[in-house]
């Protein structure tokens, strides 16, 4: 039996979704958009304990909109450094469920346990990426990983220019 991708995506990823156009067609800029998207993807889903975007400048990620309850250090993560770097070099999508098992990761928060990294892409470039802490162990599956992957699809368009 053949089960279409649009019938197992879950109702609360499609109301996120149309939030994340809205946020798009509504917003007065790219950056005041973006800023919204990372609001509603932490609003919406509880397990989303802080949400950042970082975008490609040069050999770096530097952090764009994010939002949580404390500012990170890690605003400049070169490419190939920590998990975000790593996720960038690559261009595949990262699930670490234990970062303390992780010699890659950058430590941010105290309380994170579990991260997923999204990257961006435009015309099969990684320009940016979407991240995100945890702070239950073995946070984020495979369900996230494509719903994120459909919001940096329609945030890569934010990405600023020079
Ligand atoms: N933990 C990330 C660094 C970014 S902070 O989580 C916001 C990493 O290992 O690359």
């Amino acid at each position: 039996m053949s089960h279409p991708v649009a019938e197992e995506r879950p109702a609360v990823h499609g109301d996120a979704l149309n939030a994340v156009r809205a946020a798009l067609a509504e917003a007065p800029e790219p950056e005041a958009a973006a800023q919204r998207v990372v609001e509603q993807l932490r609003d919406r889903f509880h397990h989303y304990d802080w949400v950042g975007v970082y975008w490609v400048d040069g050999t770096d990620l530097v952090l764009g909109p994010w939002t949580g309850p404390e500012a990170t250090e890690h605003t400049r993560i070169p490419i190939g450094t920590g998990i975000c770097g790593a996720a960038a070099a690559s261009g595949t999508t990262e699930i670490v469920a234990d970062v303390d098992a992780d010699p890659r990761y950058l430590a941010c928060f105290a309380s994170t346990r579990s991260e997923i990294v999204v990257p961006i892409f435009e015309r099969g470039e990684v320009i940016g990426e979407i991240d995100i802490d945890g702070t239950d162990p073995d946070a984020f599956d495979e369900t996230d990983a494509r719903f994120l992957e459909e919001v940096a699809a329609l945030i890569a368009p934010l990405r600023p220019r020079a």
